[in-house]
């Protein structure tokens, strides 16, 4: 007879904080957001650590190179997702670990026989206002010049005369070889009051230029996460099919952390595949998932996991539960898992960090999977509404709208996360929609962080450890879950209106 587990399966709509004293030196201002990202002994730091606790969802709808780069300035993670080629995947990771900030890849391009119209129909297009003339138009050409939209005017210059008649020959320009550093860079645009440095190699090929606005950019992010090389930190999803290839070709490639993705990884496959990974390649952090359950945690942590993914079916796409009938609230799950964590950390003295993965519907639910024992979050939906998730934007009568869907819909036709015993999907685990357009990430990030560490104070907590040992939390009533909305007031136009 099936066993019935006692507690009702709870969802984070049913709990509440309850404020705790606020000590005079817990201040917004104090409040550190800092977690581990990986396996560690228990009071040593983690090999790898994450400034504020997001991670991206390994989804093709969210993680792409764009808004790895957007996360990981902001302190985060992205998992770029392994629904793609090995060498497209690498490909996108070199291309975070590539990103060199203040120091960006030309897009505005020009030979120096095009036309003044077409250097103007290239500027249209990628809205800037400086253009590299290069021997073959490329980014990465022998420069030959600039030219700015200063330089000539629609009206007083022949449209149809060449670009080289209107540019600045490269025996004039200021530029730097390949060696210089941003501040470097900086320093030089300040002095010799430039507003752009091309930086050139030994041949006079275009590697960069460096503008004055990019460096003040530079400034607005302080908690970027890098590595040892001050290179940007990137994850990828990986899956227990083709691991063996994928792992090697992701490690080459610069990649910081793997993650098993898979919507249920209590398996013998996860913990062979984990296994294989942690003999063939000891020194790369890899994650295992997903669990609901402390048995399952314990599982995949002693198979190897450097971390491990709560969550099955609680997804904004997802359509598990309503498919298999399998799941278990996340609340609840995160709660069970949490105390498996701890008591695997007292028994070994290894702290293996868990994710809280899908189902964050609002910014106070992040607050809230942090406070039950949560190390970090994962998010789909709430990324996916950003300018540098990869869905398209689409206007609609209520404002602009991003394409979003799941890995398990017929559009993703990811069938390693949905072992569903064939080369496809037989039927769907998610689906295909749409989320409110949020603009860009670092300035969306900022409120949500506003708000968790705004929480966290009137919790009393200065850190995540000291937030979820000393939270105290109620379940709420459906009566009081109805008081918690603005339900009072008078909208002004009804009360002008009476
Ligand atoms: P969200 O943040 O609520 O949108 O949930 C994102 C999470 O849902 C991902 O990190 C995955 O764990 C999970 N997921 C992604 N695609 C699907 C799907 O098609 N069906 C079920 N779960 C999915």
């Amino acid at each position: 007879m099936a066993k019935i587990i006692a507690e009702t399966s709870r969802t984070f709509n049913e709990y509440l904080l309850l404020p705790n004293r606020t000590r005079t030196d817990c201040s917004v201002g104090t409040v550190d957001l800092g977690t581990p990202l990986i396996r560690h002994r228990v009071g040593t730091p983690p090999a790898i650590a994450l400034r504020v606790p997001f991670t991206s969802a390994i989804m093709q709808a969210v993680s792409s190179p764009e808004l790895a780069i957007a996360l990981a300035r902001d302190g985060g993670l992205s998992f770029v997702h392994h629904n793609q080629s090995i060498a497209d995947q690498a490909a996108a990771v070199r291309r975070v670990k590539n990103f060199k900030a203040g120091f960006v890849t030309s897009d505005t391009n020009v030979r120096p026989d095009d036309t003044l119209g077409q250097l103007l129909a290239v500027m249209g297009r990628t809205g800037h206002s400086t253009a590299a003339v290069t021997d073959d138009g490329s980014p990465t050409g022998r420069l030959l010049g600039l030219v700015t939209s200063r330089d000539f005017h629609p009206q007083r210059h022949d449209l149809d005369g060449p670009v080289s008649g209107r540019m600045i020959p490269v025996a004039e320009l200021p530029t730097a070889g390949s060696e210089t550093t941003l501040s470097a860079a900086n320093a030089r645009l300040w002095d010799e009051r430039l507003d752009c440095l091309p930086v050139l190699d030994r041949d006079g090929r275009l590697q960069h230029l460096v503008f004055r606005s990019d460096y003040e950019d530079n400034k607005r992010f302080p908690h970027q996460l890098v590595d040892a090389d001050k290179r940007l930190r990137v994850g990828a999803g990986i899956n227990t099919h083709d691991y063996r290839d994928r792992v090697p070709a992701l490690i080459a490639a610069g990649v910081d952390a793997l993650c098993f993705d898979s919507s249920d990884g209590y398996s013998d496959w996860q913990a062979q595949a984990l296994t294989w990974v942690k003999k063939h390649h000891p020194d790369i952090a890899v994650g295992g998932g997903n669990v609901v359950d402390g048995e399952a945690f314990t599982f995949l942590a002693e198979a190897g996991a450097d971390f491990v993914k709560v969550g099955v079916g609680g997804g904004s796409i997802c359509i598990t539960r309503d498919q298999k009938g399998i799941g278990r609230g996340q609340a609840s799950a995160v709660l069970d898992v949490a105390a498996a964590r701890d008591a695997f950390a007292d028994r070994t003295g290894e702290y293996v960090p868990i994710c809280s993965d899908g189902g964050l519907v609002h910014d106070y639910h992040v607050a809230l999977a942090l406070a039950m024992g949560a190390d970090f979050v994962m998010m789909g939906r709430y990324f996916a509404r950003f300018d540098q998730a990869p869905g398209a934007k689409v206007p609609t009568r209520e404002g602009f709208v991003k394409e979003y869907w799941g890995e398990g819909s017929h559009r993703a036709r990811n069938w390693q996360r949905y072992g569903q015993g064939g080369q496809g999907l037989v039927f769907e685990e998610g689906v295909d929609g749409y989320v409110p357009y949020a603009g860009d990430l670092h300035e969306g990030l900022a409120v949500t962080i506003a708000k968790i560490k705004s929480t966290m104070v009137s919790c009393g907590s200065i850190d995540l450890p000291e937030f979820r040992s000393t939270a105290r939390m109620t379940l709420v009533s459906e009566q009081s879950f109805q008081e918690s909305h603005a339900n009072v007031v008078v909208r002004e136009t009804a009360a002008s209106a009476g």
